[in-house]
């Protein structure tokens, strides 16, 4: 048993921690993303703020009005691979460190943390009280965090834990793992756990609208279950694994997505499946429908959050951290383009303003951290650099992570020098008066 999940545990970390992750200047023209390696979770927060989290060890807070990055936050040392958002807003992240972070971005307060896992945090619920969390981990455990008082063990599986959600009722939490099963654990002391075996291990969880679970499998079928896990009912085969499984805010339409499975829609009432042309987003591993339905995202291998429309699975726009900013539109040059990876966070001229990272308006010749109107890490502060075409092409050929250690903006690295050149060129024209 312990060798199972031993070797399920490596399985789960090869497939998600070994993919490429492509350098910048490996981007397809019009293509432009912030995120520097693949996103694994997704949660919507309001009408106007999505979360992404990353295999970069970020979590960016999206403006979806603009498609700019707002915030990023950078509290975990290594990969996170679960986020959910509260109803208060805070957004609830799990790393690969089995560190549990809330961070609250609409407030100034410091992030809180809390540490249990003894491997990778891969799953996370929040209870209908708005507070209480469920954690899954690659240690096979689920653990509950209530708002007050120590957390604990609620419910351990055979092999790492996939999928974690709690019932409608908030009495229950149900948990699926690569061991094949899913235990429903009742979490007062009354009432013992029921454990269902399935034909194939679930690897993501929703609740229906009306009780039911619904689940995307390893074998590409998405089923459905009444919340006593009792019936189990097909919903649709697609290509498997399936890695993702969303709900429409109305109920009527699951978004499932996978290692090749590219965005798919599926009407619950006639089980209709309308699937999103393959895109080079594969493999999907995040999916979220915005607050009035009306948009479907996805977060992908390729580091892109992408926005289609929830009706007609077209790709629709603003796109997230894919649509250059309306003054760089007709910039055709290399340097530009290179340049579109940046500008999520980064203006350039003297009309923008500080987005995510500070304006890069006279960079040249600027010391390190210099800018009065911006909040850098304080790592950055006491560092020694002045930014020249040198520095800077030196910043992005050994990445942000390795030049200016501790610093907040998202690992990229540009591995062409003629990209490097083009860019450090580029902005050396355009960030003058
Ligand atoms: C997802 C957001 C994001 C992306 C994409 C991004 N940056 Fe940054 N950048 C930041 C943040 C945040 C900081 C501030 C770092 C800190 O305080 O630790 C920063 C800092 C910088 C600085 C130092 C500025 C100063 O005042 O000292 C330079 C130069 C820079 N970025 C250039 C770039 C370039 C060029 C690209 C594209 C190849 C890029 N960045 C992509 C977020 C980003």
């Amino acid at each position: 048993m312990k060798l199972r999940s031993r070797l399920s545990g490596v399985l789960s970390l090869l497939a998600w921690g070994l993919l490429p992750t492509a350098s910048v200047s490996q981007l397809p023209d019009g293509d432009m993303r912030a995120h520097g390696g693949p996103v694994r979770a997704l949660a919507v927060v309001s009408e106007e703020l999505l979360a992404s989290a990353s295999f970069d060890s970020t979590v960016i807070a999206w403006n979806l009005k603009n498609g700019r990055a707002q915030r990023i936050g950078r509290h975990h040392g290594t990969a996170v691979n679960a986020l959910v958002a509260r109803p208060d807003g805070c957004l609830v992240s799990g790393g690969e460190d089995g560190r549990i972070v809330t961070w609250c971005t609409a407030t100034a307060a410091e992030p809180t943390v809390v540490a249990g896992h003894t491997e990778a945090v891969s799953s996370l619920a929040v209870a209908p009280d708005g507070v209480t969390v469920a954690s899954g981990g690659w240690d096979r455990t689920v653990r509950l965090w209530p708002a007050q008082g120590p957390s604990r063990i609620l419910a351990e599986h055979a092999a790492p834990i996939t999928s974690v959600l709690f019932s409608s009722d908030g009495a229950t939490v149900i948990s699926a793992s690569h061991d094949g099963t899913l235990r429903l654990t009742p979490i007062g002391s009354s009432g013992a756990a029921r454990i269902v075996k399935l034909e194939q291990p679930a690897n993501a969880m929703v609740r229906g609208s009306t009780g039911t679970v619904l689940l995307a499998a390893a074998d590409g079928g998405v089923r459905a279950l009444d919340e006593t896990l009792l019936a189990v009912s097909d919903i649709a085969n697609l290509d498997g694994p399936l890695t993702a499984i969303a709900l429409s805010p109305d109920g009527t339409t699951a978004a499932v997505g996978g290692l090749r499975t590219p965005l798919t829609l599926i009407d619950l009432a006639t089980r209709q499946v309308k699937q999103t042309p393959p895109s080079p987003g594969l493999p999907v591993w995040a999916i979220a429908f915005s607050k009035d339905g009306r948009d479907v995202f996805t977060g992908s291998g390729d580091r892109a959050v992408r926005r289609f429309d929830a009706r007609t699975g077209a790709a629709s726009s603003p796109s997230i951290a894919t649509v250059p900013p309306p003054d760089m539109a007709d910039r055709r040059e290399r340097g530009a383009i290179v340049f579109r990876a940046c500008a999520a966070c980064h203006g350039v001229t003297a009309q923008d303003t500080n987005l995510a990272g500070p304006t890069l308006y006279r960079i040249m010749g600027r010391h390190i951290a210099a800018r009065s109107d911006y909040t850098y890490s304080a790592a950055l502060v006491g560092m020694n650099i002045v930014w020249s075409p040198a520095t800077i092409a030196e910043l992005f050929e050994q990445g942000p992570t390795k030049y200016t250690p501790g610093t907040k903006m998202p690992e990229q690295r540009i591995t062409d020098p003629e990209d490097r050149k083009a860019l450090v060129d580029w902005l050396t024209r355009v960030t003058v008066p």
